[in-house]
């Protein structure tokens, strides 16, 4: 943390004075004084108070030495609306928020500076809303594409979350808001997810899963992290001390506090002494938290020492001093335009060109003389469905408003064409009455498709269907989603097909009979307005996948393994390194559409690809320079790729390795010349016998492309 500071004192006093920030702030070092006095203040009772939650999102305050209780809501979809101690919502008239995109939407912009509007966007409203720490952002990486929570996390790649979380972190703590990143770590699946355990191989914990959380701590000095409900090898990872103490603390020397997931905690000892700092949203009264009076016993009775609570309190006094208590005279804005820009601007980044077709997209009105919208999608709000976090958003505009919006003279007919209510937690005989196509909808659609010059057809999931607590069973597109597009596209040819979800689906059948089909994401307040944009080309879209779609789930890894969801609470992550792509391109399987895929209304190439040397030490940093040609008939941006391959090595490697990327607006006609860092340091594996990360020496191969499987160039370097 290094922020400048104020003590609690000073606060007040500065107020009354109305002192300018750089007069009233202190050092750091005065912090840690002023800490330290309270530490001596505190009794053990209010230190207690300190460490477990006293509400749903807040922790006890110790007003005799005016310190505040800790105020947290969810993330990451907005602020979540006030709820009481049951999750009851407040109902309250002030606790609206801006709703932006899911985080598959964000990761699929490829955009790291879009990652920072989002973190600022969301620091603000969180400060707006007087909360200390946002729960967010939530990155853990794509495993299974049936992950209920795969909407909410970002990519299957620990480059491009790494990237992303870095600068949403950094965008939420400029509001003097801790960012807590969620959820650490291996927490990959929502089967089984209060208990089961994943074994993995200490390779796969530091390649895979891990990168995304130490950049987050070490680039970007998260102030908070939330640990997640499963085990690691064994242990829960609100008290696994490899986790927490050795690695996170010790190694990447994490000053921040460790927020256990809401009914995470499982021990009071080995909570405390294995890293845990506050446990939250454990079931039953708060006095009876294991951080409440069982704490208390046991620092009584020495086998939890003081000085493991002091460490707990001075992280915590430490974050309050960064938020609640820092002096910000800014005034922070709920809901401002600039927020609802920001939405806009990731939605429309995010929209993924599957299959184009350049006589319906992007969409040409003349001679169109009604447009049928089809679909319950194109109708339905994402804030706020589901298990778990939502946003009540100040307004949402789905897909048929946006059209709408765009297009106010049109003759747009609506036909909701299948109904996408659900409850994905039911029991299942409840769940098949309600995810099965509707005949006479499909047949009212087909009446108002066959009349219509242009159909728009909003298929997919949603956030009942995809959502906490549950995985989906399958790939399957939702209530009869494929039986529609059936009839709509034998109705009517003319038909572009927009798939709204956050995960990968079933999209076989579609890829082959749509003759235009665009991937829409939750995409937050502004969604239907930049799916508008996308339609009628005044945006181009440039979203690239950020994860695998297989052709059938068998291929993914941990399904072709068969170790998902686990034997006797134990998911054994036998593919190890081989995640995502990584497993594709390493066994050869062809998926249904590659990592880093997306289609753009004009056409590129790439040129010139060139090193700064070819020969590189391992501390030295690696240019790489290449020509992005625009060579189609409008502007557009585009994501360059580097992949990396290395042959001859001594342990086993992916076939290729996502290692730097950049996304670039190329004018029409242009060319723009590309530069893409890294550090041959990134090209090491992790050496499980010595325990350290190890660059081989040799020929390493750096490929280009526009996608993971549209590699246009490959050069070789060395490293000594
Ligand atoms: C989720 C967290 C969330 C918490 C509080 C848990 O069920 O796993 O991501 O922050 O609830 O709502």
């Amino acid at each position: 943390m290094k922020i400048k500071l104020l003590n609690l004192s000073a606060l007040g006093f500065a107020l009354l004075l109305g002192l300018p920030n750089a007069q009233a702030q202190q050092t750091d070092k005065q912090t840690d004084a002023k800490i330290k006095q309270l530490l001596k203040q505190l009794t053990l009772d209010e230190k207690i108070t300190m460490l477990h939650a006293d509400s749903k999102f807040g922790t006890g305050s110790v007003p005799r030495l005016h310190i505040p209780a800790l105020l947290t809501d969810d993330g990451p979809l907005g602020v979540r609306e006030e709820v009481d101690d049951h999750w009851a919502p407040r109902k309250l008239t002030t606790d609206s928020a801006t709703f932006f995109p899911n985080g598959s939407a964000i990761a699929a912009t490829w955009n790291p500076a879009l990652a920072l509007r989002y973190g600022q966007d969301l620091g603000e409203e969180s400060r707006a809303r007087k909360k200390d720490v946002i729960l967010a952002p939530a990155f853990n990486i794509t495993r299974t594409p049936l992950n209920g929570r795969t909407y909410e996390y970002l990519s299957e790649d620990p480059v491009l979350n790494s990237a992303l979380a870095v600068q949403a972190v950094k965008g939420i703590q400029q509001w003097h808001v801790a960012a807590c990143i969620k959820h650490y770590a291996v927490n990959n699946q929502e089967a089984d997810r209060y208990k089961v355990s994943a074994e993995l191989s200490e390779r796969a914990l530091r390649e895979i899963y891990l990168p995304a959380f130490k950049a987050a701590v070490e680039q970007a000095d998260a102030w908070s992290l939330m640990s997640a409900y499963n085990k690691v090898r064994g242990s829960y990872c609100a008290e696994n001390s490899y986790l927490l103490n050795d690695i996170l603390k010790k190694e990447w020397g994490f000053k921040g506090v460790v927020i256990s997931d809401w009914g995470g905690v499982h021990s009071t000892v080995n909570s405390a002494l294995n890293g845990l700092d506050v446990e939250m949203g454990s079931p039953g009264s708060y006095d009876k938290y294991f951080f409440a009076a069982p704490l208390k016993t046991a620092v009584q009775e020495g086998i939890v020492p003081m000085k493991v609570i002091d460490d707990k309190i001075y992280r915590i006094l430490n974050l309050l001093y960064h938020t609640a208590l820092a002096v910000d005279t800014r005034k922070a804005q709920l809901n401002s335009p600039a927020h609802y820009k920001t939405a806009y601007d990731i939605a429309s980044e995010s929209i993924v060109l599957l299959k184009k077709d350049s006589r319906l997209l992007p969409l040409n009105l003349s001679g169109i003389k009604n447009i049928a919208v089809i679909g319950d999608n194109a109708v339905r709000h994402f804030q706020r469905e589901g298990y778990g976090a939502g946003v009540k958003a100040k307004y949402e505009v789905d897909i048929l408003q946006g059209l709408k919006n765009r297009l106010p003279k049109a003759n747009i007919t609506f036909a909701r064409g299948y109904n996408g209510d659900y409850k994905a937690n039911a029991p299942d005989s409840v769940k098949a009455v309600t995810n099965k196509p509707n005949p006479k909808l499909i047949a009212e659609a087909v009446a108002v498709a066959s009349k219509a010059n242009l159909v728009i057809l909003c298929i997919g999931g949603n956030r009942s269907y995809e959502t906490e607590n549950t995985d989906r069973k399958d790939l399957s597109i939702p209530f009869g989603g494929q039986q529609l597009a059936d009839a709509v596209l034998a109705a009517n040819p003319n038909t572009i097909v927009v798939f709204t979800g956050g995960a990968p689906y079933d999209m076989g059948k579609l890829k082959q009979q749509a003759p235009a089909l665009l991937w829409d994401w939750y995409n937050g307040s502004e969604h239907g307005n930049a799916l508008a944009d996308v339609l009628l080309g005044r945006i181009n879209p440039s979203g690239k996948l950020p994860f695998t779609f297989p052709a059938s789930l068998d291929d993914s890894p941990a399904h072709a393994l068969h170790t998902y969801p686990g034997n006797d609470g134990v998911a054994e992550y036998k593919e190890g390194i081989l995640v995502g792509y990584r497993w594709f391109d390493t066994k050869k399987i062809d998926p249904l559409y590659c990592f880093g895929y997306g289609l753009s209304y004009t056409t590129f190439s790439l040129s010139n690809l060139v090193a700064d040397k070819t020969s590189y030490t391992p501390a030295d940093a690696i240019t790489i320079s290449v020509t992005l040609n625009n060579t189609g008939k409008v502007s557009g941006k585009e994501v360059v790729q580097l992949y990396v391959h290395k042959d001859d090595s001594a342990v086993e490697r992916p076939e290729q390795e996502l290692k730097a990327f950049q996304k670039v607006l190329v004018p029409l006609g242009k060319s723009i010349k590309v530069q893409l860092k890294l550090k041959a340091s990134d090209l090491a594996y992790y050496d499980e016998r010595n325990k350290k990360w190890t660059v081989e020496p040799g020929k390493y191969v750096l490929m280009a492309g526009t996608s993971s499987r549209n590699i246009l160039g490959k050069i070789t370097v060395n490293v000594r």
